[in-house]
Formats: structure tokens, C-alpha cells, sequence
């Protein structure tokens, strides 16, 4: 299912047959570089079924991020559910391909799915989780008119 459409990309719900592709992102060293680990085919999988839990739980997750001009998964982006010092709060998450970096992308993405977020789920405010040392993600926040809220400990 189609969810947002921007210039050059279209984000779609991810399919369980994405798990090949998606692991071109996250299974990356570099890609998970402020993660716990790059994600082996099991946590691929289970990165997906999570994301399609959260569709029917939420109506929204992270989504398949497909480049109109080669029709390839690129990475994901989207909204997710997260508990931030005991309080409900929607996160633009994204991670994008490697060889694809430094397209703007990422920014492009987010920027679709802040505006989604604020037109369809009446939030008062959305938010990235970012390692501070974390800084191609802290532009695609900034660029996104993010700004520092608060520290935490995760
Ligand atoms: C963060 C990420 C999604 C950005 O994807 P992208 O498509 O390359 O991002 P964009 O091209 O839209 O923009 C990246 C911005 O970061 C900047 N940037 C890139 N590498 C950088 C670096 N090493 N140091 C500082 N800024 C950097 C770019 O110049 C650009 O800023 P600008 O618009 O002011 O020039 C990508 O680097 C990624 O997948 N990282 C690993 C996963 C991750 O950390 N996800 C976020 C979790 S919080």
C-alpha cells in the first residue's frame, strides 16, 4: 500500500519479500554504526514483521522508502510509537542505503512524513532519537526544523 509520495521517492508499507533488500541497509556495519549490532537475516525479518505489527497497531511505522526512478528499496522512513521518560511520543525514524547517501534522501523523506504526521495524527509535537554524536542524522533533523529538546538515556 502507497502511503506518501514526494518528488523522487514513494514510501509504501514494507512487504515480509523486502527482507533481501532492507538488508542492504541495516544489515550494514556502517549503516548501524549507533546501533547495538548490524541486523543478521533473522532480525531483518523480524524488523519487518515489527513494522507490519505496527500498521495494523497504529496505522503507521516504519516504511519502505522506493526511488521512483530505479523502483529499488532505498531504506525506510517513517513514524513510529516510542516511550520517552514515560511518555507516548511518534519518532520520524530513517535509515537509508549507503551507496545512496548524501542525495538528500533521507531529508526528503522525513520532511513527508513530519507533515503526515501532523496532518493525520494530531500530534502536538514530533521527535527524532539521535546519538549526539550521531551528525548526518542530527542535519536530516535540523533540516526537518527539528531543534535539541532533551537528553536521554535509552
Ligand atoms: C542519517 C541518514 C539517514 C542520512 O541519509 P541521507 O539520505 O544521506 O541524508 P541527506 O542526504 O538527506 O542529508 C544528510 C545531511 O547530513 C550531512 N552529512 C552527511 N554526512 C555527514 C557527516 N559525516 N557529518 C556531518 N554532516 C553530514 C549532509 O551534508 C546533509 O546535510 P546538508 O543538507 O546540510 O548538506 C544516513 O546517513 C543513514 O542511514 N545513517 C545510518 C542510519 C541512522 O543513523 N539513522 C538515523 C538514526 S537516529
Amino acid at each position: 500500500m502507497k502511503i506518501l509520495e514526494t518528488p523522487r521517492l514513494i514510501l509504501r508499507e514494507f512487504r515480509p519479500d523486502h527482507a533481501e533488500a532492507l538488508a542492504l541497509t541495516i544489515s550494514d556495519a556502517e549503516t548501524m554504526l549507533y546501533y547495538r549490532a548490524p541486523l543478521d537475516r533473522s532480525g531483518v525479518e523480524a524488523w519487518i514483521s515489527r513494522n507490519l505489527h505496527r500498521y495494523r497497531e497504529h496505522g503507521h511505522g516504519l516504511w519502505a522508502m522506493i526511488p521512483k526512478s530505479s523502483g529499488e528499496l532505498a531504506g525506510d522512513c517513517g513514524l513510529t510509537v516510542q516511550d520517552v521518560d514515560g511518555q507516548r511520543e511518534i519518532e520520524i525514524g530513517y535509515h537509508v542505503r549507503r551507496n545512496l547517501w548524501g542525495q538528500g534522501i533521507a531529508t526528503e523523506a522525513a520532511r513527508a512524513c513530519r507533515d503526515y504526521g501532523f496532518e493525520y495524527l494530531h500530534v502536538e509535537r514530533l521527535i527524532s532519537l539521535i546519538r549526539p554524536e550521531n551528525l548526518p542524522s542530527r542535519r536530516v533533523a535540523e533540516e526537518n526544523g527539528m531543534t535539541v529538546w532533551k537528553d536521554v538515556i535509552r
